[in-house]
């Protein structure tokens, strides 16, 4: 595609449709390479939209068999298709019908955008604009409509038929070899939430009654034989919609849900109404074949689908611009259901590093967008982590600082006041103002400024007045586009620490929006309190209030003091954090540091922790063994950043850490052997995350011996998580103990596709110089393939993700992943561009790998026939 024809999408010119949609009815005959499709679409001019306007349906690699208005076929001379759209420039000026019948082949779609086939299974996918490849339509969500699906396949190939809704017909077709299914969905719906499955499938079920008396049933339907797997799902199921029952007063609203595992798709799932489809990698599960971590991420992924069936769909988007009113308010939604399950302050500690690592690092680079986007010629690059995570942040800012009671109101009203409508975010935020008597308009600024605002806090104590200040300001940086930033409304969540705990905070109590919260809402503000006895230590952003970042002036004495002793658990994560962040940022940029008196300092605090609290809660003794990553302190550092000098800083002080507490470490691991069969409940999880982080830093301090335990580990373990843990372990210990554990894993799980999916992770992840050629050669193994997404996110994203061989000076590591986009872009754009976006923090790298990456992206965008998504990664990521 040219640029010229890509049109630019700005969210100044919304206007509603000319058009509406009441109902859809699709007769679907299903074959493998033409399948059938009749739409039978009940349309009427928008009261809201302009009289006499053109009907201009979307459509996307499909063309019409035969159109027919009313039902008289239509002359052709009365509709114009072209590539994207069929058009009725004179439509008649009242509600009439449209038959459009299309064939599709499904077997032949790559892009896994619209009806495909994965393993044999029939399955759609029409988010962002998937619909439009089934059949002609107003593809937009605003656009809703009652749907009615006819399915039709033979019985052997397809004898599981599901679409969204309840069904209410099936049967045999005459001579038996053929069979129907019929589904309605009352609930009116944009089409990008239409779905159908056909195929052979198991399923486990389940019946439940919803708290207002609904009995529902709820199904996981898998690949044949793997039934036993999907329970863990079943189960997550059952639980997020207790909790959204009890948490939100929301309720489910059809007989049946139903969620659908397909081991070919883009993303993590989708929320289609009543029929969820979701990458297999998130929905099976047993001890052998799935880690806590999937366990985890299946449990959080499942309710994220299912809240969506209130914030999502019952209250939909009025237009893609308002992608976050979904997708950030549902990420905080299943946030807050983990954190609630599980540890919350565990929950919370591991979403700011996923917050930092992928949404910071966003903001910082030339593919920063506000959360809000204002223009797009591709909506499929902005399913971000800035509208996703920093979409949640915002929520979870707003709870701060209206409080539970007004936000739980505000909630209440939202859903009542725009349940079964397109809506936007002003609308959303309405709600809030309202339920919490506040003004939110500059509030509202978070959604339209991109870049990650730094704080800085100065404290003064003043002994004989006993008054102790902090002095803050706020900045935020420039970004693609706005080069003028304004000052945010932040909630620093806050508190003293003084000798025996927390302070009272005299005097500032008026300055507080509510207990222990200031609103720093100018780019300088000052907070007195008054009758402080002691020079208190400050512990700014409690629970990580705001997505900022803060620059404190704590020395490293008084951070300690904070990891001991502060109230909040976030900061005392933090606060160990920030003392070896500081340390390792200096010798990544190579300046005169001492960074065996930094290690000593982090150690000798460790020590303590290890001897005392960290018992009491494994899961977070775990967060706080785990030291900043080498892609954390590369993007602290933020400018001519040299990889391998960053990777060789935390390796020292990671094994200088190591070797002080090596002792422990060991004690550590044999003292947290399992003692009983494995479970994935957090419990056991914690104290194997725990045992697995001492394994990983033994490996730095003794190579020997945390081989001879990673071997040990490998052989005797029960579950998935302890095995990738030794083989994690191992590859930082370069030899052939380490070759031997990765072949003897590979014959372990040789059958499995996604327990080799977290092999070639392993792999690619490695730190050394022959990681490109050990990818290669990954790449030519019989279980890899480029047309499955999952192979191509672990081993060519996984290498991608390796900070010192993807950097690579020669810009080897580069030509290789700029080569694998071109290849994928010809078959599956979405990836391709994913993975171009590997790119986004190429301006930060020194000169001489800031060329090379420059060259790789440009060879990229000179590609000629490229797609919209992989063309405009390219452009933006030059600009
Ligand atoms: N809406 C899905 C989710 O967040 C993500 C998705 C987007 C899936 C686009 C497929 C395509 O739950
Ligand atoms: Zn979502």
């Amino acid at each position: 595609m040219r640029a010229e024809d890509t049109p630019t999408i700005r969210l100044e010119d919304y206007r509603p449709s000319d058009w509406l949609i009441d109902t859809v009815d699709l007769d679907v005959v299903l074959a493998p390479t033409s399948t059938r499709v009749r739409a039978l679409l009940q349309l009427r001019p928008n009261p809201e939209g302009r009289p006499g306007a053109p009907l201009v349906l979307d459509g996307d690699e499909i063309a019409p068999v035969s159109v027919a208005l009313d039902d008289r076929p239509l002359d052709a001379s009365a509709y114009t298709v072209s590539p994207r759209a069929l058009t009725l420039p004179a439509p008649p000026d009242r509600p009439f019908s449209l038959r459009i019948e299309t064939e599709l082949d499904p077997q032949a779609n790559t892009k896994l955008m619209g009806l495909y086939r994965s393993s044999g299974v029939y399955c759609t996918q029409c988010e962002a604009d998937g619909f439009r490849r089934i059949t002609y339509f107003l593809d937009r969500p605003d656009v809703m409509s009652v749907y009615t699906v006819r399915l039709e396949a033979e019985k052997a190939d397809a004898p599981v038929l599901l679409a969204n809704g309840n069904l209410v017909a099936a049967g045999e077709l005459p001579g038996g070899e053929r069979h129907f299914a019929v589904w309605h969905d009352p609930h009116p719906k944009p089409a990008y939430l239409f779905a159908l499955v056909g195929g052979r499938l198991d399923h486990v079920r389940q019946p439940y009654v919803t708290a207002d008396g609904r009995k529902v049933e709820l199904a996981v339907y898998v690949e044949p034989g793997k039934a036993d797997r999907a329970g863990w799902a079943l189960d997550s199921l059952v639980r997020c919609m207790r909790w959204d029952e009890r948490v939100f007063g929301r309720n489910y609203d059809l007989d049946v849900f139903n969620v659908v595992a397909v081991s070919d798709f883009n993303m993590g799932a989708m929320e289609n109404k009543g029929l969820n489809i979701f990458n297999d990698k998130y929905v099976l599960a047993d001890p052998h074949t799935a880690s806590d971590g999937d366990y985890a991420s299946i449990e959080a992924i499942i309710a994220h689908e299912y809240f969506h069936n209130w914030t999502g769909n019952r209250i939909t988007c009025r237009d893609w611009f308002q992608l976050c009113l979904k997708e950030g308010l549902t990420v905080f939604r299943d946030q807050e259901f983990s954190a609630d399950e599980r540890s919350r302050p565990v929950k919370r500690i591991a979403d700011v590093r996923t917050l930092r690592a992928t949404q910071f690092s966003e903001d910082a680079g030339p593919l920063a967008h506000p959360v809000r986007p204002r223009a797009y010629t591709e909506i499929n690059n902005f399913y971000t982590p800035t509208v996703y995570e920093k979409g949640a942040e915002i929520i979870r800012m707003l709870k701060t600082l209206i409080g539970d009671e007004a936000f739980a109101r505000g909630m209440d009203l939202y859903f009542a006041r725009c349940d079964g409508t397109a809506a936007t975010i002003e609308q959303f935020l309405a709600c809030f103002a309202e339920a919490s008597g506040q003004d939110l308009s500059a509030f509202a600024l978070w959604y339209e400024q991109a870049g990650t605002p730094t704080v800085t806090a100065r404290g003064r104590y003043d002994a004989q007045a006993r008054r102790y200040t902090l002095d803050f300001t706020q900045s935020t940086p420039p970004t693609p586009g706005q080069s003028e930033k304004r000052p945010l409304v932040i909630a620093v969540a806050l508190g003293l620490v003084g000798r025996d705990g927390d302070l009272p905070l005299g005097g500032a109590v008026p300055a507080l929006a509510r207990d222990g919260i200031f609103v720093l809402d100018a780019a300088e503000a000052s907070l007195s309190f008054e009758g402080i006895a002691e020079a208190p230590t400050p512990s700014l952003l409690r629970g990580f209030s705001a997505p900022v970042r803060l620059e404190l002036d704590l020395d490293d004495a008084a951070l300690l003091r904070l990891f001991t002793a502060d109230s909040d658990s976030f900061n005392r994560w933090q606060a160990l954090q920030t003392v070896a962040t500081r340390a390792l940022v200096r010798a990544g940029r190579g300046e005169a540091s001492d960074a065996a008196a930094s290690a000593g300092a982090i150690a000798g605090a460790l020590a303590g922790f290890l001897d005392g609290p960290a018992s009491d809660d494994p899961a977070f003794a775990a967060q706080v063994l785990r030291l900043p990553t080498p892609a954390d302190i590369a993007r602290e550092i933020g400018a001519h950043v040299d990889p391998d000098r960053v990777h060789a800083a935390h390796r020292a002080l990671a094994t200088a850490i190591a070797s002080a507490l090596a002792p422990s470490l060991a004690t550590l691991h044999e003292a947290l052997r399992a003692d009983g069969a494995y479970s994935p409940a957090a419990g056991p999880a914690g104290r194997r995350a725990l045992r697995n982080e001492a394994l990983g830093l033994l490996a730095l301090a003794s190579p020997e011996d945390a081989t001879a335990r990673a071997t040990a580990q490998f052989e005797a373990a029960d579950n998935l998580t302890d095995r990738l843990a030794a083989l994690a372990t191992m590859t930082l210990i370069p030899g052939e103990a380490r070759e031997a554990m990765i072949a003897r894993f590979a014959a372990l799980y040789a059958e499995e596709p996604l327990v080799m999916d977290k092999w070639l992770l392993a792999q690619a992840l490695i730190p050394e110089a022959g990681t490109l050629e050990r990818v290669r050669g990954l790449m030519a193994r019989p279980g890899f393939s480029l047309t499955n997404p999952n192979r191509v996110r672990a081993l060519i994203g996984g290498f991608a993700a390796n900070l010192t061989q993807f950097n690579r000076t020669d810009g080897a590591g580069y030509r290789f992943v700029a080569d694998m986009a071109i290849a994928l872009d010809r078959t599956n754009p979405q990836v391709a561009s994913r993975l171009l976006s590997s790119f986004k923090s190429w301006r930060m790298l020194e000169p001489t790998r800031q060329a090379a990456a420059r060259a790789a992206l440009s060879t990229v965008a000179a590609t000629p026939g490229l797609s919209r998504d992989v063309a405009d990664i390219a452009a933006r990521s030059l600009a």
